[in-house]
């Protein structure tokens, strides 16, 4: 077993514990970055102007009129940047834009002495605008040929000669709807300049170092000339990746221009129809199988919806390239993919980062072509799980893939899967109108950022005197559990009470150069820069224990006293990655996490409205850091996954006419989410046992993103319910995401079909 995975007796990770801020939370008194706004003196509070228009050349900007308003201290146009008029990560997005991109983009901020007052002046300011051509569609982008960044491809053996000789060809398109990250806390940033010139951001960002980059490069400063803190936020689920650099590059510049604090806090409706989504996909498919319905040939064509802009498209489409196979062995494969440059907003990070949208496209064929092949769902996935062994189509072996076994049987064993399908048929034998169906489906997940460079991350832990510990770290906390999981891995590598150790926030000028809290991966690094720093700190009170056995505090003060430094920096990479982007080929994960669930929905076959009876799930977190953290994990992921595929239904006005690329659900009134009323009715979370990760932090396996897409049970079930209201065989086409209107739609069009051929007929 590795030094990093190994756990001292007496571990307090692996213990049961809530969230480090649960009573804060539930009582209301955890602080977020815009509850610092009322206990900051003097703070100016921003508006935007934002574009009526979902493509247009801004003619004339006229913002005199805005001071005609009493409280209105400042118009913050292009012209008081001091460095780059940019705050994209790819330098495609200007901050104050001569072009209108989509519908609602920022085009200049007005600072008031109250919001009111901002609000107001906004109201003021005269923008002209000449209409140009928008797009908003995927298929209107693939037929303008509108593209941008990289198009990849991936694959191996001979795709062709390979369809030409299988049993059975299908072919189809599968077109997924993206989804809106709806945090609770919408975007804030307030920022402060003090005497020196120094820039003091508080962001609501799930990468401080970037927004620090982004600020400086907005300001012409250097990076030590801005400090980025993230208290901690009301959610980011990759929404706040890339997306907090704007609004903390217009707080920075707005500090700096008029030497007072400012404040971005978006509304709702200014955060849904300004910031960036889960990407929507469109996906070409032709696939093969032989007459033992084994995969033998997969050609697919994967496009995605950008937006206006590239930001984190091109790595989500890569995830999504490395995740079509989800736990399938496909010899041979050929995978394109290109992101579509639309006139909507710059579509970025979102639980999962393209692998939903990628495993979707798998899961679709199996779920459609099971019944023309004559075969059972559950029997098509299990056939086709990979081997101990066998290669991704990039090239990466898949290590433990009996995981997948071992999770599938256990839940058709503990789901009882077997009986209830027999029930379920004798249910739908008895009512005409209602249906039932229960679907499994796997889960396989790579962890570690593909691009490997980003694949590391600092710590900064501090003993003081009195023996109390305090510790920095890299990573940001959304709500996912990663202090809590630190302070349980500080204080095991301490070996000292949870009692004896805190944590400050995140700041970048504690750990520099850190990355994004991202895919999944924030225990993984944060963690093992922990370790290594305590690690380095009981290396040296070793020394001074000199076997003595003394207790922590006195250790610690005599340790003082003989002057041995009581704190330490640390430092962790991923050992083992390598990627080749250009031939798309290697070892980009450090390993994968595996899941299976089995879901049970009833619908109602006069409204489409549906219920979920019953989830079952098996997930592999490896030795949990933190089971109750990791439970939470899977819950609220498989939900939101969920709420992806069968209810959040975004919506852009795409008539011709003055409401063109407008967002027409812009708050929870028309943009459905899931809530306790959609939860499961029994809702079964049992974690995979025997599932230590050698090598990762007291092996353990990340888990914030891979139980997102166990929620695909959930539409294969609603795909099979919609079927039984059909002739036996018959194969369901549902588009995602399948809401009550889709499913009636689907069922409807199940009950007027007629009985299919057999296969091979
Ligand atoms: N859980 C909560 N409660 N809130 C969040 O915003 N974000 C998810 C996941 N779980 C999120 C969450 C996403 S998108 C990721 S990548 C991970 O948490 C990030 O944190 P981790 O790397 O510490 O798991
Ligand atoms: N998830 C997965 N992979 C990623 C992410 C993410 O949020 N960001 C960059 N690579």
């Amino acid at each position: 077993m590795s030094e990093l995975s190994q756990r001292p007796e007496h571990a307090v990770v692996g213990e049961g514990m809530p969230h480090e801020s649960a009573a804060l939370h539930v009582t209301g008194r955890a602080i977020y970055t815009d509850d610092l706004t009322p206990r900051t003196k003097g703070v100016l509070h921003a508006w935007p102007v934002q574009s009526p228009h979902a493509h247009a050349r801004i003619t004339r900007l006229h913002i005199e009129p805005a001071y005609g308003e009493p409280g209105v201290v400042r118009v913050l146009t292009a012209g008081d940047v001091p460095g780059l008029n940019d705050s994209g990560i790819k330098h495609d997005e200007p901050l104050f834009p001569t072009e209108v991109m989509y519908h609602g983009q920022g085009v200049c901020w007005v600072l008031g002495e109250t919001l009111e007052a901002a609000r107001r002046g906004a109201g003021r300011i005269e923008v002209d605008y000449e209409p140009l051509p928008a797009l908003l569609t995927i298929r209107e982008a693939i037929a303008a040929r509108s593209f941008q960044g990289v198009m990849p491809g991936a694959g191996r053996g001979d795709v062709e000669e390979a369809l030409a000789r299988a049993a059975h060809v299908f072919e189809g398109e599968t077109e997924m709807a993206g989804q809106e990250q709806f945090y609770l806390e919408t975007h804030a940033s307030l920022a402060e300049v003090d005497d020196n010139g120094q820039v003091f951001v508080q962001s609501s960002t799930q990468h401080p170092t970037e927004t620090q980059e982004v600020v400086a490069h907005v300001l012409g400063l250097s990076s030590h000339a801005v400090t980025v803190q993230c208290l901690r936020m009301g959610g980011g689920f990759g929404g706040k990746e890339t997306q907090a650099n704007p609004y903390a590059a217009v707080a920075a510049l707005g500090a700096t221009v008029t030497g007072r604090p400012v404040r971005v806090r978006l509304t709702r409706a200014q955060d849904i129809t300004m910031t960036g989504k889960r990407h929507g996909f469109h996906a070409g498919w032709r696939v093969g199988f032989d007459d033992t319905g084994h995969l033998v040939a997969l050609d697919t064509t994967l496009t995605s919806d950008g937006g206006w802009s590239l930001d984190l498209s091109e790595p989500v489409l890569a995830r999504a390239i490395c995740h079509v196979d989800n736990a399938y062995w496909i010899p041979a494969i050929r995978i394109h993919g290109r992101v579509a440059r639309t006139h909507k907003t710059s579509q970025t990070a979102f639980r999962g980062f393209g692998g939903p949208q990628g495993m979707l496209v798998i899961e679709d064929i199996l779920g459609r072509c099971a019944p023309l092949l004559g075969i059972d769902p559950l029997d098509l996935r299990r056939r086709n799980f990979y081997a101990e062994g066998q290669e991704t189509p990039y090239g990466q072996p898949v290590r433990h893939a009996d995981r997948v076994r071992v999770a599938w049987d256990q839940v058709l064993a503990t789901g009882d899967v077997v009986r209830r399908t027999q029930e379920i048929a004798a249910f739908n034998a008895a009512h005409a109108h209602t249906k039932r169906a229960l679907a499994v489906t796997p889960v396989k997940f790579g962890i570690s950022f593909n691009l490997t460079a980003f694949n590391q991350a600092g710590a900064l832990v501090h003993v003081y005197k009195d023996g109390s510990v305090l510790i920095n770290h890299g990573g940001t906390e959304m709500g996912q559990g990663l202090h809590t999981k630190m302070l349980q891995v500080a204080a095991t590598s301490l070996g000292v009470p949870l009692s004896r150790v805190r944590l400050a926030p995140t700041r970048t000028d504690k750990v520099p150069n850190t990355s994004a809290t991202a895919a999944s991966s924030g225990s993984d690094l944060n963690g093992a820069a922990i370790k290594n720093a305590c690690e380095q700190i009981t290396a040296r009170l070793a020394e001074v224990d000199d076997g003595r056995n003394l207790a922590w505090d006195e250790l610690v003060r005599e340790a003082y006293f003989a002057r041995v430094p009581l704190f330490a920096a640390g430092y962790y990479r991923t050992e083992g990655l390598h990627w080749d982007a250009t031939v798309f080929r290697g070892t980009p994960f450090k390993y994968f996490a595996y899941g299976v669930a089995a879901a049970e929905v009833e619908v109602d076959g006069f409204t489409g409205a549906y219920r979920t009876r019953r989830v079952d799930i098996v997930h592999d977190v490896g030795d949990s850091l933190s089971p109750l953290v990791d439970l939470g994990q899977i819950e609220g992921g498989f939900v939101q996954g969920a709420g992806w595929l069968t209810l959040e239904d975004l919506r852009w006005d795409t008539t011709e006419g003055e409401h063109r690329g407008r967002l027409t659900t812009q708050a929870a009134s028309t943009y459905k989410l899931p809530s306790f009323s959609e939860m499961p009715e029994d809702f079964r979370v049992a974690t995979l046992e025997h599932a230590h990760e050698d090598g990762a932090v007291y092996g353990s396996k990340a888990v914030g993103e891979p139980p997102l897409m166990l929620a695909f049970s959930v539409r294969e079930a609603l795909r099979q319910a919609c079927a039984a209201f059909g002739p036996a065989g018959i194969s369901v086409e549902l588009p995602s995401p399948a809401t009550p209107e889709a499913v009636y739609w689907a069922l409807d069009t199940a009950r007027r079909a007629v009985a299919p051929e057999p296969a091979g007929a």
